[in-house]
């Protein structure tokens, strides 16, 4: 596995593996890599020849209030990840390589960026389109692979590489859990041991709902009602959003005979978390 810090020695090998005819993978991250990025990694080398593994923490999609500065990086321990699962080649470049000081272009996507994540988050989701455009410019990739756990994110870049023409396959992967339940993610390393415990309520909440659903239960308020309930019994967890949309267009729906997204976020002390679910009628 080798890793290239430039634009210039990422495309000289875009070019060479081309040139051999391989199918290229790409999983773009942020680092601070987990189980729910070795799946994504692992998945990737399965199904094509050639793996990259972006890492970068893009500063163009954090808020001004939010943990960029804070954000953990730690590209010798991501390295030993990525190479684990079967990435050929790490592309991690600095702020300056991505971004000119007077860049003036962006990717911004309407509608499916307003509510959920973009409603508390405004400028996230331009943020995310922009650099995840620019690394499919940089990685000319057959197939890119994102985590569900974002689902918005994910919805919205389907679209996006729809709308744009991007030539590429955009493959979602399951969201990859703890042993109780605790949906891995980056940002669980701030949690202490009691707020650890407390986030359990999120998947607890989850699965209340999918319980109702699974009764047979059409009616998307009382589903937010009885997640509400399960996650105020909670004294660490301050609810964010609640929402239940449609799940290819995020708009919101008031009974449930379609596809449909349950997706919620709720902080845990001053860590902010996200989980969702997926439930096809
Ligand atoms: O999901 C993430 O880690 C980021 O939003 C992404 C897609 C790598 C863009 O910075």
């Amino acid at each position: 596995m080798i890793t290239v810090k430039t634009i210039e020695e990422a495309r000289n090998q875009m070019k060479s593996w081309k040139k051999e005819g391989y199918s290229i993978a790409l999983v773009p991250t942020m680092g601070s890599l987990h189980e729910g990025h070795a799946s994504l990694i692992n998945r990737a080398s399965k199904e094509n020849e050639k793996v990259v593994v972006s890492i970068f923490v893009n500063p163009i999609q954090f808020g001004p209030n939010e943990d960029l500065s804070s954000y953990p990086r730690d590209l010798d321990k991501d390295s030993i990840l990525c190479e684990k699962a079967g990435a050929h080649l790490i592309f991690a470049p600095e702020t300056s390589e991505m971004y000119y000081t007077d860049m003036v272009t962006g990717v911004s996507v309407q509608g499916l960026t307003t509510g959920l994540c973009g409603a508390k988050r405004p400028g996230h989701f331009n943020g995310v389109c922009t650099v995840v455009s620019k690394l499919f410019n940089i990685i000319p990739a057959d197939k890119a692979y994102f985590g569900e756990k974002d689902a918005q994110q994910l919805a919205i870049i389907k679209r996006m590489v729809r709308d744009l023409n991007f030539d590429i396959e955009i493959i979602g992967c399951p969201i990859v859990r703890e042993d109780d339940g605790l949906a891995k993610s980056s940002r669980n390393a701030y949690l202490s041991s009691k707020e650890r415990q407390a986030a359990l309520v999120l998947n607890r909440s989850l699965t209340k709902g999918k319980e109702l659903l699974s009764s047979g239960e059409k009616s998307t308020e009382l589903l937010k009602k009885i997640i509400r309930n399960v996650l105020q019994n909670e004294v660490l967890a301050k609810i964010d959003y609640i929402e239940v949309v449609d799940a290819m267009s995020l708009n919101d729906v008031e009974l449930v005979n379609k596809p449909i997204l349950i997706a919620i976020a709720v902080f845990i002390g001053k860590t902010r978390l996200i989980d969702n679910f997926i439930w096809e009628a």
